[in-house]
């Protein structure tokens, strides 16, 4: 051990907990930095990927061992398993100054054990099971070797076609920013120091949900008032909630790349909201910077990243490359270049690693963490939460564990590879579960499953459909299973057509006309258009890619093992023309009121304006009513709070629980505000006859916006007040009046 001990540092073995006092961590860093070259320094700030697994476009590095050992690289990422990360951290503790390497890895849904994808997760509208997925995914990674994940993914997303949909939290603001909180404090656990926690890293800052047309990679455009209001919200709340590091973006904003944005990190990120963690680019997006004709060089790449305030250089090389001459050249101020080190090296010390660098890598560790059956055990339970019921014609769901027989029809019917999702982490197949085997695992004896697959995921080819047909002839009900292959939805998977995929739509019309009755589960990393089957199959549930536990959640849900409680957090529109779609829109000067009468109306003329499903839809095996809506009070001041009440029921004959969503809407403002915005919910489980009464308070941050002048305030006149089971289904509606007009300190 003495071997990885600074001077001045104490060396304590394998402690449990390793929280060095941030005053002892301050001089700490100074004596060290005190020793290092500039060249040291340089190389805090640089991370490069392992050659085994890459993430992004690269060519393998043969330095890369030798840049370790000379202290040329301050983190790796893509390196995992308590082996590797021993044997990588041991070629940094050759170099002079023995400083530890930091392990990232995108720890996106699980490490070991897969969770459903983070917008499955989002669905599941639950603020506890979101942040033990993360916590589970943190304890493992953490036995693992790993010091950091690369989530959350705090992007809004208002277009289902750029493929990332998938690792972010959906369309809206006030929940992405409740989802960030959860993930951000599950990933950290206690706090960097204990053995089971890693880092969080908040991206992608910012706007990168927003490429014009879904395309990955693309531009961004937007006014300075969007940005505040719809897309900077989950990261104050990720910083608030203590994420330790944040990543920039591939993403121009108004024409200044992420990377390069002085506005962005230095003004906002680390002036206004004073961040004191540290910010790494996404891969190569410094380098990158030359491409969107933005620098010249890599060399004048570096210069404009640094000053921006990008810490840390992910795989573009041109930090190692280039800053030891733009300093000495006097190009780039060395403060520019201490301030990016301290805050890197501040985090390898709240982690314990100058105490321990191998704290993170113990064999026995690891091998009694990733075989927890606690684990899967708490993946089922997020996935089942995490199925959204579309459509139950005439209750078919949930069907009864005695049914005589059940024909088992479609390409991802016995897929597992799929259910792990596009940002899993990869391992053998076999800790998957299908949704065939989910259903031989519940069944009982007396039922015959039958299968047939009828088509490939993306395939043109429809020979398989007549032995589809004849399997579905022969049950008693059909349960199809289609969607997306896992590569189909993620990083540079955005696709123009978005339909399902193939002739899987055709294949369930050849189902169908057979006159059974079918229930079709759709397993996807965005919101597909399904528009037929939505409108002919009996039930249909959106199941997503829930992980390891696919299979057997899927099966919970189909019998009633579990009553599906999940609501969609995203808009699944009609059609790709419809995007970007989301409920939060304004009213426009020519609203459309009647569906009929579109001419002059700010309306389509081939199309509803109305997604499919809308944000914050989904069913249940019960039923729920909500009631007696009453108000603390009919006015109030800004300094006053207001409590909305109202009472639900559970009216139908299943235990089950309903998200209750609570919108408003300011009627009159000096800017035009969005026709309802979410601003509560309350998810909450009741037995059948039961009921509860619920409270939802509303204070001055729920009423304010930003005005003309971009100060965050509240103006008097009447607000809408509207609740219900979905933005589309209000049920309760009243309005109140708000009296002054008081502007406060915000994000
Ligand atoms: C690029 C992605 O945009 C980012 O989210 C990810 O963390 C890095 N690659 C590392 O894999």
């Amino acid at each position: 051990m003495a071997l990885f001990c600074l001077v001045g540092l104490s060396c304590t073995a394998f402690a449990q907990q390793n929280k060095n006092s941030a005053v002892d961590i301050e001089s700490k860093i100074d004596a060290l930095m005190a020793k290092m070259t500039l060249e040291e320094k340089i190389g805090q700030l640089n991370q490069y990927t392992s050659d085994r697994l890459a993430t992004g476009p690269f060519s393998p590095n043969s330095t890369k061992t030798e840049d370790i050992k000379a202290g040329r690289v301050g983190s790796m990422l893509n390196v995992r398993g308590v082996k590797d990360t021993r044997d990588v951290q041991a070629l940094t503790l050759q170099s002079r100054l023995k400083i530890p390497l930091l392990f990232g890895l995108d720890v996106i849904h699980g490490y070991r054990t897969t969770f459903p994808i983070p917008l499955a997760e989002a669905a599941s509208w639950d603020m506890d099971a979101i942040k033990l997925s993360a916590r589970v995914a943190a304890t493992e990674a953490s036995a693992s070797g790993l010091h950091w994940t690369f989530a959350p993914m705090v992007d809004i997303t208002r277009d289902a076609r750029w493929g990332r949909v998938m690792e972010g939290a959906g369309e809206d603001t006030y929940l992405g920013s409740a989802i960030a909180t959860a993930r951000v404090k599950g990933f950290q656990g206690d706090g960097l120091g204990s053995l089971d926690a890693i880092m969080a890293c908040a991206k992608h800052f910012a706007a990168y949900g927003a490429g014009v047309a879904g395309r990955e990679y693309n531009s961004v455009d937007m006014s300075d008032r969007q940005l505040w209001e719809v897309y900077l919200p989950p990261f104050k709340a990720a910083l608030d909630a203590g994420a330790a590091t944040f990543m920039n973006s591939f993403n121009e904003l108004n024409g200044i790349p992420a990377t390069g944005n002085v506005y962005l990190q230095r003004d906002i990120l680390k002036g206004k909201w004073n961040y004191q963690g540290f910010v790494v680019s996404d891969w190569g997006s410094i380098g990158e910077m030359v491409a969107h004709g933005f620098a010249k060089n890599k060399s004048e790449a570096a210069r404009l990243a640094i000053t921006a305030g990008s810490d840390m250089d992910m795989e573009s090389h041109s930090y190692i490359d280039n800053l030891v001459k733009l300093v000495n050249d006097g190009k780039v101020s060395v403060d520019l270049v201490n301030d990016a080190v301290r805050r890197i090296l501040r985090k390898k010390f709240e982690l314990g690693l100058f105490d321990d660098p191998y704290r993170f890598s113990d064999p026995a560790r690891e091998a009694k963490v990733l075989d927890d059956p606690a684990n899967k055990k708490a993946a089922r339970e997020v996935a089942e939460k995490s199925i959204v019921l579309l459509k139950n014609e005439k209750q078919l769901l949930p069907l009864s564990k005695n049914i005589g027989s059940i024909a088992v029809i479609g390409p991802l019917a016995k897929s597992n590879i799929d259910m792990m999702g596009f940002w899993s982490v990869k391992w053998d197949n076999d800790h998957l579960i299908s949704l065939y085997e989910g259903l031989e695992n519940k069944v009982s004896k007396q039922t015959k499953l039958t299968y047939a697959k009828g088509c490939n995921i993306n395939d043109e080819q429809e020979t398989g459909f007549a032995e589809a047909v004849n399997v579905a002839k022969n049950a008693d009900v059909v349960i199809m299973a289609v969607g997306e292959a896992y590569d189909m939805s993620g990083e540079a998977k955005s696709r123009a057509n978005i339909h399902l995929p193939g002739v899987q739509e055709k294949l369930i019309k050849a189902v169908k006309a057979t006159g059974k009755p079918v229930i079709v589960l759709v397993m996807a990393g965005r919101p597909l258009i399904f528009n037929w089957t939505a409108n002919n199959v009996n039930s249909i549930l959106y199941t997503w890619w829930l992980g390891s536990e696919a299979g057997n959640a899927m099966a919970d849900v189909i019998f009633g093992d579990y009553n599906p409680s999940g609501k969609l957090p995203m808009s699944f529109p009609r059609a790709e023309g419809q995007l970007p779609l989301y409920y939060n829109q304004k009213n426009t000067g020519r609203p459309l009121l009647n569906a009929k009468d579109v001419l002059y109306k700010s309306a389509y003329i081939d199309l509803p304006n109305t997604p499919k499903f809308a944000f914050g839809y989904g069913l249940s095996y019960t039923t729920f009513s909500l009631t007696d809506l009453r108000l603390s009070k009919e006015k109030i001041c800004s300094g006053e709070t207001l409590t909305a009440t109202c009472t639900l029921k559970n009216t139908g004959k299943y235990a089950g629980a309903e998200v209750v969503q609570l919108y408003l809407r300011d009627m009159v403002a000096s800017v035009t505000r969005p026709i309802k915005e979410l601003k509560g919910f309350q998810k909450v489980y009741l037995k059948p006859g039961e009921s509860r009464e619920l409270s939802f308070v509303i204070d001055k941050e729920k009423l304010s916006f930003y005005d003309q002048t971009m100060k965050w305030t509240t103006e008097p006149g009447q607000f809408k007040l509207m609740i219900g089971d979905s933005s589309d289904h209000i049920e309760l509606e009243t309005n109140f009046e708000l009296t002054d007009s008081t502007p406060s300190a915000h994000l």
